[in-house]
């Protein structure tokens, strides 16, 4: 009888795809994956370290698990991702219930590491090794599948801006060669396929196709069956000309940018070590809505880093309202071990709180808006599954809204063109056109 793996997946869409990849790893030990812990026989957590919120969540899910392990001493229990990289043998030492630890470059060696623990020993591995885990890994199984998925193209990230521990959670920038990309989406593209969104901490920095991520856009457009290409995370210095320009040649890059900023502030950039200013950042927006107008954009933001007065706080306001965001993300900045900036004077978390919820209420105003700006608009969907009400469809615009229409003759995987008709805060209805 087939084992049962539970995986509950943290933190960015990055980890979204490692879960995916481990699920598929340990596939060839005999695990199937279940959507309960209490009837798997190993429970994996991948696990986001970016925050202190987002590490503490791990420790008290694992305490909730302690019941589970004495009623079944046989199931196995394991930690992936950030926190397990961060913290090591750290975390068997705070929770000995743990089983496993393995970090992000090294879970190719899951099955090694599922047999080392089931023999009843601490199996724990957070190397960063030479080889490439991508050509270790478990072929990809052949089923059908979703018609959306991620596809991890580089990893890691050398920027170090002072406030992230992803440089040392993930390690240096690598890039994946483009063919085995190109296999890889090729294969997804027969299972159904039909968007792919190509993944990076720092996906603009890809090198590994002539071109940079311009270069593998494009030969990824080739494939006939794939209709949609999104990629996701990238860095403003890394927004080539060829990269800029793609969003307003190449039909298949969806017109959907999530570009974080982190600041308004040219000094509070500059202690960031994000390496641009305000004023690089809005002229880069400026080329890329020349290049593709409608292009809706996303963005990140810390309020709070070490040394924001209100002055500085203000000209985050100040980008925000000039740029206009669709879709935005914003946090309290949180000390990170290891981290620069965790060493610094710190703003009160009562002054953090407040600015936080003032940048909300741009934000949120500022996503409204662009919401309402679409009723009476034609989109077209990729539909992804049946919505709630009989004969509904569920998909994402082009612009990665999420849109509702009655369509009882439309399959997963369509794509259909859809005039809006009304607008809620976070999806849209239309109707077929
Ligand atoms: N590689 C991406 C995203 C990294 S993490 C990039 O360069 O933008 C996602 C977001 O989390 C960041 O953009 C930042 O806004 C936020 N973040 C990272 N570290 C943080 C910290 N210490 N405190 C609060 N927010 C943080
Ligand atoms: Fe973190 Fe900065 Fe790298 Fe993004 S670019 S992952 S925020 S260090
Ligand atoms: Fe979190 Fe690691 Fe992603 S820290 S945001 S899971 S790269």
């Amino acid at each position: 009888m087939a084992k049962k793996l539970f995986i509950k997946t943290y933190g960015c869409q990055m980890n979204v795809y490692d879960s995916e990849r481990m699920a598929e790893a340990l596939g060839g030990e005999g695990y199937e994956t279940t959507a309960t812990p209490e009837d798997a026989d190993m429970i994996l957590l991948n696990t986001c370290h970016i925050r202190e919120k987002a590490a503490e969540k791990v420790y008290s899910e694992l305490g909730r698990f302690r019941g589970l392990k004495a009623e079944k001493p046989d199931l196995k229990i394991g930690v992936a991702g950030c926190v397990a990289q961060a913290e090591g043998e750290e975390i068997i030492r705070r929770q000995p219930l743990v089983d496993l630890v393995v970090g992000p470059q090294s879970y190719h060696r899951l099955p090694e590491l599922e047999r080392k623990a089931r023999a009843g020993a601490r199996a724990l591995d957070t190397d960063f090794p030479e080889e490439d885990k991508f050509t270790r890994l478990a072929r990809r199984p052949k089923a059908p599948r979703g018609p959306t998925a991620f596809l991890t193209v580089q990893e890691g990230c050398d920027k170090f801006c002072s406030f992230c521990v992803v440089p040392y959670t993930r390690g240096s920038e690598v890039s994946r060669p483009a063919e085995q990309i190109l296999n890889e989406a090729r294969d997804l593209v027969e299972r159904g396929v039909r968007e792919i969104t190509l993944l990076g901490q720092n996906v603009n920095a890809y090198h590994g196709h002539e071109g940079g991520l311009a270069g593998l856009i494009w030969a990824l457009a080739e494939i006939g069956d794939l209709k949609r290409i999104r990629f996701t995370t990238s860095h403003p210095n890394d927004m080539d000309d060829a990269l800029i320009e793609a969003h307003g040649a190449c039909e298949k890059l969806m017109p959907y940018l999530h570009l974080p900023v982190q600041a308004g502030s040219d000094r509070i950039l500059k202690a960031m070590n994000r390496k641009h200013t305000a004023e690089s950042y809005i002229r880069l927006i400026g080329r890329l809505r020349a290049a593709r107008p409608d292009l809706l954009l996303s963005g990140d933001f810390i309020v709070g880093f070490p040394g924001e007065t209100e002055a500085d706080f203000a000209e985050t306001l100040a980008l925000v309202e000039e740029v206009g965001f669709g879709q935005s993300y914003s946090f309290k900045y949180s000390p990170r071990p290891g981290t620069p900036a965790a060493e610094r004077d710190q703003v009160g978390e009562a002054e953090k709180d407040e600015r936080l919820q003032r940048l909300q209420v741009l934000l949120t105003r500022q996503q409204r808006d662009a919401q309402e700006a679409m009723v009476g608009r034609e989109v077209s969907v990729l539909f992804e599954k049946p919505g709630r009400l009989p004969g509904q469809m569920g998909g994402k615009s082009e612009y990665l809204h999420a849109v509702h229409v009655h369509a009882p003759e439309a399959a997963k995987g369509d794509i259909r063109k859809v005039r809006v008709t009304e607008a809620a805060a976070n999806s849209l209805g239309g109707v077929l056109v």
